[in-house]
């Protein structure tokens, strides 16, 4: 093999599509994925792949120290693509120390298990870190966050994500641990689980059940389709500069009322719905604490120097995103047995 890379949080959302896209990609890379398998992780995710002679899964929490040294020792990495964290912004809200726990510390043992193994020789080595650009605050009705907009973290979510970006910069600049950082805009996409909106909202339509909208429904944010936010990962772990943050986004705003109008829409045509049935399902609810109103990317950084673009537009994203929980309606039916009840009941029935 010609190179063994540690990707975190790969049987999460997002990390799904990118262990899948590195396994069939590289042949040559041996891909580990590490995770704990928390609520988030399911591995089901990648039942396609899980055969392949390049893919091994380790069960394990980035929190555990010795594990994780452990775990460097035995494979000998020579890159770290770190996705695993806690994810969702009213989780954070409800109860913070998780949050703390796996985002800052976790991301610490990462980053002081890669120094260890690698011993100060960082030759060919990479440390690549996911972010948010959440990190950056909120916008009001203009603007964009570029690299050099200052940190203004306003949830325990953003606020762990920006203090793990604050350190992996620290490593950097102190022990020169070649890493490099990206912050996405709110992805969208297949095996999303539904406490966000997107697919919590597809599972309510298909379910004839309220779809809760916080506020007025006025915050804005930006989309991108995962397996764009993937082929950006793959082009930042290969040609992106050590010490460099890339901002990664979709171009694509909408308020969250006009994306649910649209998603209902396409639901209607998809299920031979009467037009209008689904929207009937849109209920305003109690806005979350501290909402941020708008988060919009500008790109052109790795537009510019990497050449890395969206592929696909929202229309097509979000028909491609209803297609794949229409038919994969066993998969959101586990996902939403037992645990995901209680955590809906607690979240939405105080609204
Ligand atoms: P997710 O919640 O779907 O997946 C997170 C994964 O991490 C899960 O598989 C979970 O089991 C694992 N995990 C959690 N705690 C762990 C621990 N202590 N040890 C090992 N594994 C653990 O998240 P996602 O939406 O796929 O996000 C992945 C990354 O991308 C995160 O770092 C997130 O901050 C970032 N990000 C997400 C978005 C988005 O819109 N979802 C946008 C920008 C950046
Ligand atoms: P979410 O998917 O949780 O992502 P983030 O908070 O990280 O941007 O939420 C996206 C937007 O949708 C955000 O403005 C909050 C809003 N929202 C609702 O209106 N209703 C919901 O049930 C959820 C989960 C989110």
């Amino acid at each position: 093999m010609k190179k063994t890379i540690l990707i975190t949080g790969g049987a999460g959302f997002i990390g799904s599509h990118v262990v899948r896209l590195f396994v069939n990609k590289y042949p040559d890379y041996k891909i580990v994925n590490l995770d704990a398998l928390t609520y988030a992780g399911n591995l089901e995710n990648l039942k396609d792949i899980d055969r392949k002679p390049n893919y091994v899964f380790e069960k394990g929490d980035i929190n555990d120290t010795d594990f994780v040294n452990k775990l460097f020792r035995k494979y000998k990495f020579d890159g770290v693509i770190h996705l695993a964290a806690e994810s969702h912004v009213d989780r954070s809200i409800a109860d913070p120390g998780a949050f703390i726990n796996t985002n800052i510390i976790g991301t610490v043992n990462l980053l002081n298990a890669a120094r260890l193994l690698w011993k100060d020789d960082f030759s060919d080595k990479r440390f690549y870190h996911i972010s948010t650009d959440e990190v950056y605050g909120s916008l009001g009705n203009t603007g964009f966050f570029t690299e050099n907009t200052a940190y203004d973290p306003r949830s325990p979510y953003s606020a762990s994500k920006a203090s793990s970006d604050h350190l992996v910069r620290a490593y950097f600049h102190t022990y020169k641990l070649p890493s490099v950082i990206s912050n996405c805009s709110n992805n969208y996409g297949p095996n999303q689980f539904p406490e966000k909106l997107i697919p919590l909202a597809i599972n309510n339509i298909i379910n004839n059940k309220p779809i809760p909208i916080y506020g007025k429904g006025e915050n804005v944010r930006d989309w991108l389709y995962v397996i764009d936010h993937a082929a950006a990962i793959d082009l930042v772990f290969h040609e992106g500069k050590s010490g460099e943050t890339y901002n990664i986004g979709g171009n694509n705003e909408w308020r969250n009322i006009d994306l649910i109008k649209k998603l209902c829409e396409t639901a209607d045509a998809k299920l031979s719905r009467k037009p209008g049935t689904s929207a009937k399902l849109i209920t305003f609810v109690k806005d979350r604490a501290g909402h941020d109103m708008r988060y919009a990317i500008d790109s052109s950084k790795i537009q510019n120097e990497l050449g890395w673009k969206p592929s696909l537009d929202f229309e097509e994203g979000l028909e491609k995103t209803l297609d794949w929980y229409l038919q994969n309606k066993d998969w959101m039916k586990r996902i939403t047995d037992g645990s995901y009840q209680k955590y809906y009941e607690e979240q939405y029935q105080k609204r």
